[in-house]
């Protein structure tokens, strides 16, 4: 937003349409910014239901049983626009006119390391939008985003992080990134545990946030998360705040999976019980580390280079301040 010039300076009246103007866009562009990051959750949730019907569900080929995506995630909603192939190692989302589709794991974890491989819809990506993050049910949900917000040949995808705890989030930062995330399989990874979450990109952080309740800030850590991907249109807001539109002659528009690996507690509804015991929080390191400072000081070049949002900064939507955790991330 260009800076509005030194009050102190006499306004010609020539100057006065011409100031409004530039308030009036300023206003304009930063509400659109606003809306996309709050409606970025509920649209997708609104999809998710609407297209999924429990009914659907992947009968793997027996001999392909042993396959990771079979043995771990099922099909969760747009089932023909989704594939499991080679074996059950890679799994494929697609969008076209009539649906997005997307996955989900079978089991849920609380606390732990996820990491995906992923391959982002090539070309033209304008107006779909790629999703992979952990996510709790119910109104008071919890909830950890990656986000892969496509965009027109030629123009970079933004990444898009986010966390909910008890329902609410609007802790939105943002980044472009170093590579085309469309000509190669990349690492997205998420570690979540009672201290801290860190988002990495090929195992380089790009983000932590501390749990900070001591400050006052609930932490999601009493809720089990499944994680769910999805590949879905989101045109009306979504590419260059919904000036580019999807070219649906270029559809299908294809995301790919590969590599997944976790090392998490599952949690079991039945027994309501973890996989880990107290003592794995104390010696296990996925489940008490954070960043040791040469890997926050990795993380800071990263986002002082790729980062293009940052809700700690955002004088506009919070003018009475950040939340007390910007302090400490
Ligand atoms: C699922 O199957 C049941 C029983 O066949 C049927 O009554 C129900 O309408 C189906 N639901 C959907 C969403 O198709
Ligand atoms: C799946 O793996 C198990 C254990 O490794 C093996 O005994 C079984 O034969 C495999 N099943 C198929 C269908 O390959
Ligand atoms: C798309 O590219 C434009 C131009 O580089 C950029 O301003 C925008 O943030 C990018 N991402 C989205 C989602 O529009
Ligand atoms: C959509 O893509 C097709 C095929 O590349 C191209 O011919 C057409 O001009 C595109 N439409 C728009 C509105 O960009
Ligand atoms: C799969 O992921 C593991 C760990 O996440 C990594 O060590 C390995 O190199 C990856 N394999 C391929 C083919 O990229």
């Amino acid at each position: 937003m260009p800076p509005i010039r030194n009050s102190h300076q006499p306004r010609s009246s020539k100057f006065v349409p011409y100031l409004g103007f530039i308030v009036f866009s300023a206003i304009f562009v930063f509400k659109l910014d606003v809306l996309i990051s709050q409606t970025i959750s509920t649209a997708r949730r609104t999809q998710e239901t609407i297209i999924s019907n429990p009914n659907i569900t992947t009968r793997p080929k027996p001999e392909d049983e042993n396959g990771t995506f079979y043995k771990q995630f099922i099909i969760a909603w747009g089932e023909p626009q989704a594939s499991i192939l080679e074996r059950g190692e890679l799994l494929t989302l697609s969008l076209s006119k009539i649906s997005g589709s997307g996955f989900q794991s079978r089991k849920e974890l609380l606390f732990g390391k996820i990491d995906m491989q992923i391959k982002l819809v090539p070309g033209n990506s304008a107006g779909t939008i790629t999703t992979y993050y952990l996510s709790s049910h119910g109104d008071q949900h919890d909830e950890v985003d990656f986000e892969f917000l496509g965009n027109s040949s030629g123009n970079p995808y933004t990444v898009h992080t986010n966390v909910f705890a008890q329902g609410k989030g609007d802790r939105e930062q943002q980044f472009f990134l170093w590579f085309d995330p469309t000509q190669d399989f990349h690492t997205y990874s998420i570690l979540w545990n009672p201290k801290s979450i860190v988002w990495y990109v090929d195992n380089v952080p790009i983000r932590e946030y501390k749990n900070a309740e001591r400050l006052g800030v609930p932490f999601p850590k009493n809720q089990p998360m499944r994680i769910f991907s999805s590949l879905w249109n989101a045109d009306a807001w979504a590419t260059q705040h919904g000036r580019v539109k999807t070219n649906w002659t270029l559809a299908p528009f294809v995301a790919s999976y590969r590599n997944y690996s976790v090392d998490a507690c599952f949690w079991s509804r039945f027994t309501r019980s973890s996989s880990c015991s107290d003592s794995d929080f104390t010696t296990k390191n996925v489940l008490k580390m954070e960043l040791d400072r040469r890997s926050r000081a990795r993380m800071k070049k990263v986002q002082k280079d790729h980062m293009v949002y940052d809700y700690c900064t955002d004088k506009w939507r919070f003018p009475k301040g950040p939340g007390p955790e910007c302090k400490i991330n």
